[in-house]
């Protein structure tokens, strides 16, 4: 499963839907215009922003997902064509150069999730230049923030969580990555151009509930593991403790993430 497939976006949406703040949410609707609401979505996937919003936003939403993957707009546009014709747009787009081509100016507020990690401080801070210059809401949900633990513990644990936010700053297509420090930088943008920043975490907590995302994330850190020179049999013993835990309910994994709105003031 690659870090993006839409078997592995299929398979964190439920965690990611409920770890998404509330508060940092109401915030952002709040800040949108009643009645129709057009948005535009960031790094869309497979429309997990949409899922989480639709139904706290008004009847006549208008939405344009972007990606650079067309599969996982096709999976999008299938998702979402209950929402009528129109309301769900998807364009394939690659954000790393040629974010300035979207729509900021012919949209209401622009979301984003799980993706702010994956940029560098120049795309940030475009970003946040053409958010900020069109008066708009901003919603990142579900940045991670360099934060992981496993319960119960191993001695293992912190070596792999290092390796794994190591390689979160390496090249995730747009340059060195921000990875565990893009919530920060992002709130601290927003800020410096006289916005209002309302954050708060959004971790994940799983449990027995989810053996298929748990096999699925500890693989994806021992990939990462593996790229940062961690030690192969140390980890593939880790592994295989791990996946032992899994398969009897024993393992509990928590992420940590943060959400955030920015409000024009
Ligand atoms: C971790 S996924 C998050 C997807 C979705 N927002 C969610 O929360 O499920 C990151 C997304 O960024 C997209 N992406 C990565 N690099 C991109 C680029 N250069 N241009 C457009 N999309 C990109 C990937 O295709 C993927 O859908």
């Amino acid at each position: 499963m690659s870090g993006f497939s839409a078997d592995w976006l299929r398979l964190r949406e439920p965690v990611d839907l409920a770890a998404r703040n509330d508060l940092v949410e109401d915030a952002f609707v709040s800040a949108l215009p009643k009645g129709q609401v057009r948005l535009l979505d960031l790094a869309s996937g497979a429309g997990s922003t949409v899922a989480a919003l639709s139904a706290r936003l008004g009847a006549s939403q208008n939405w344009l997902l972007t990606d650079n993957d067309p599969a996982l707009l096709e999976v999008s546009g299938q998702r979402f064509s209950r929402f009528g014709q129109g309301a769900v747009a998807c364009r394939q787009v690659d954000l790393a150069g040629d974010l300035a081509s979207l729509p900021f100016v012919n949209v209401d507020g622009v979301t984003t999730s799980a993706f702010l990690d994956l940029v560098t401080p120049p795309f940030l801070e475009q970003l946040v230049g053409l958010v900020t210059a069109a008066r708009l809401p901003f919603l990142a949900s579900l940045t991670y923030d360099g934060r992981a633990s496993c319960t119960p513990a191993d001695p293992f644990d912190e070596d792999i969580r290092q390796a794994m936010n190591a390689h979160q700053k390496t090249d995730k297509g747009f340059g060195a990555a921000l990875g565990p420090d893009a919530a920060a930088a992002a709130e601290a943008l927003f800020e410096a151009a006289g916005y209002r920043v309302v954050s708060g975490p959004s971790d994940w907590h799983t449990d027995r509930n989810a053996p298929a995302f748990q096999r699925e994330l500890i693989s994806g850190w021992v990939s990462a593991g593996s790229d940062m020179g961690l030690d192969p049999d140390r980890l593939s013993h880790w592994l295989e403790r791990r996946t032992e835990q899994i398969a009897e309910g024993a393992l509990a994994i928590a992420v940590g993430h943060r959400d955030m709105a920015a409000i024009p003031r």
